[in-house]
């Protein structure tokens, strides 16, 4: 592995929460704002980074070094992966990919019925896209995310290796200022043969230019 500066490396960012279709009008989701994502691209772009964002939310900055590509699904989501994470260098994989789906997407909206209270939707499991792809990492430098409500840094750490990616971005969704839906986050830095680095809750467009800031200075 050798890592490339960042101006002028292909990086792929995922963002936001996948949306898993019930029927034409109704999904299962989780709470993701994507804004963590989201800033990590911008970062990247503003710093000269080729950025793929692949994400289920609209990003409102754009720069001219970022190439957005939106999708729903987590299925939609791994598809433009595997297109173009041969051609890139870093990934972070900060979506909040459901881990379920409606094993089948009704095709026409479901009516509620008088006579029934109970109704039940089937769920099969989604692929890990992170641990799929990262089978087949060559040079990239891939980076994921965990969050955990206990047991954070041994958590993530088994992540790192059952995954097979070079760092976790680790975070206690326990609290009331981190994590999902809000605007800061505190981050654990989990990595190989390394102690933990944690970080101050710091706003996430903070964390994002920290977190480029220590792959220049510190990744080799
Ligand atoms: O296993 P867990 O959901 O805690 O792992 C979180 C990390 O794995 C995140 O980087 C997330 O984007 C990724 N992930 C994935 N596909 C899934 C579930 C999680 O790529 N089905």
């Amino acid at each position: 592995f050798t890592k490339p500066v960042l101006a002028g490396a292909n990086v792929i960012v995922t963002a936001g929460g996948t949306k898993e279709a019930i029927d034409p009008v109704r999904f299962i989701g989780n709470n993701s704002s994507g804004k963590m994502g989201i800033a990590l691209a911008n970062v990247a772009a503003d710093m000269g980074a080729h950025v793929t964002l692949i994400t289920t939310v609209h990003d409102q900055l754009s720069s001219p070094n970022l190439n957005e590509i939106k999708v729903s699904t987590a299925l939609e989501m791994q598809k433009e992966l595997q297109k173009h994470f041969e051609s890139s260098n870093v990934l972070v994989m900060a979506a909040a990919v459901s881990d379920f789906r409606p094993a089948h997407k009704a095709d026409q909206k479901i009516k509620k019925d008088d006579d029934q209270d109970l109704y039940t939707i089937e769920l099969q499991k989604n692929p890990d896209i992170l641990k799929e792809i990262a089978k087949d990492k060559n040079n990239q430098f891939v980076v994921g995310f965990a969050a955990e409500t206990e047991n954070l840094i041994p958590y993530a750490k088994k992540k790192l290796y059952s995954k097979n990616v070079d760092m976790i971005l680790a975070n206690d969704v326990s609290k009331a200022n981190t994590g999902f839906n809000v605007d800061t986050n505190q981050i654990t830095l989990i990595q190989r043969d390394k102690e933990p680095v944690t970080w101050p809750l710091m706003s996430k467009n903070d964390i994002a230019a920290k977190f480029w800031e220590y792959y220049e200075k510190n990744i080799k």
